[in-house]
């Protein structure tokens, strides 16, 4: 059991039926999705593409109260935050990978009115966003290299949760810390052990035609 009051789940949308894609956001919001996850991918910082503006909006719409938790897999992030907020973003979260000049683009987000967020993949080092803590008001950490769904979670990202979560504690930093990529209820455990507080499920929820009321029901039960 997890000694963190509230495990935030956030249900990726990117594993859902398309075909029924505001229908599946309701349902996520049904089953208590603190947030729901939306994936853009540009085919250039990941090999796969998503959606655009269009497509959050839509989401948007079905997501009623629920915040969107956008992961923005795409080079140059800067040139559309703007598009992204306007769209409905409440979290924008870029790669420390894809920017150049992190601080100023995680200043830039806070000052469009959007939760501030920073995702590093598997490889990258922790030591790459310890300068701007302070910036930040969501820290994710993936737990597969980013661009597909349905991917095997990397356990020895777990070092780096661990790391991670006592930099934030010990710095009174107030940053949340997702995980996202292979959650199930074998992994999510895990990594909320070793301090995250927000889980992202894609197939999990969406996949193998379950009900991601059921699904996200044992998400919970497991941690
Ligand atoms: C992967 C995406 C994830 C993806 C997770 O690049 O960032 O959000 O939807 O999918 P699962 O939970 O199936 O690993
Ligand atoms: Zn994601």
């Amino acid at each position: 059991m997890s000694s963190e009051p509230h495990i935030k789940i956030a249900p990726s949308i990117l594993s859902a039926d398309f075909g029924r894609l505001a229908e599946e956001v309701q349902e996520g919001v049904k089953a208590g999705a603190d947030y729901i996850h939306v994936d853009i991918m540009d085919g250039h910082f990941v090999p796969n593409i998503t959606f655009g503006w269009a497509t959050v909006d839509v989401i948007k719409k079905a997501a009623g109260h629920v915040p969107l938790d956008l992961h923005l897999m795409i080079s140059d992030p800067d040139r559309y935050l703007k598009d992204f907020i306007q769209a409905g973003a409440d979290i924008l979260t870029v790669h420390v990978e894809a920017c150049s000049h992190i601080q100023r683009t995680l200043t830039h987000i806070r000052d469009l009115g959007g939760k501030s967020g920073v995702a590093l993949n598997p490889g990258t080092p922790i030591s790459s966003i310890e300068n701007v803590l302070g910036n930040l008001d969501l820290l994710l950490l993936m737990t597969v290299n980013p661009g597909f769904g349905g991917q095997k979670y990397i356990s020895s990202v777990e070092t780096k949760i661990r790391r991670a979560s006592e930099m934030l504690k010990s710095g009174g930093y107030q940053s949340e810390l997702e995980v996202d990529g292979g959650i199930t209820p074998i992994t999510a455990p895990h990594a909320v052990n070793a301090g995250a507080t927000v889980l992202v499920a894609g197939s999990a929820v969406y996949g193998n035609e379950g009900d991601p009321i059921v699904n996200i029901k044992k998400l919970r039960e497991s941690i």
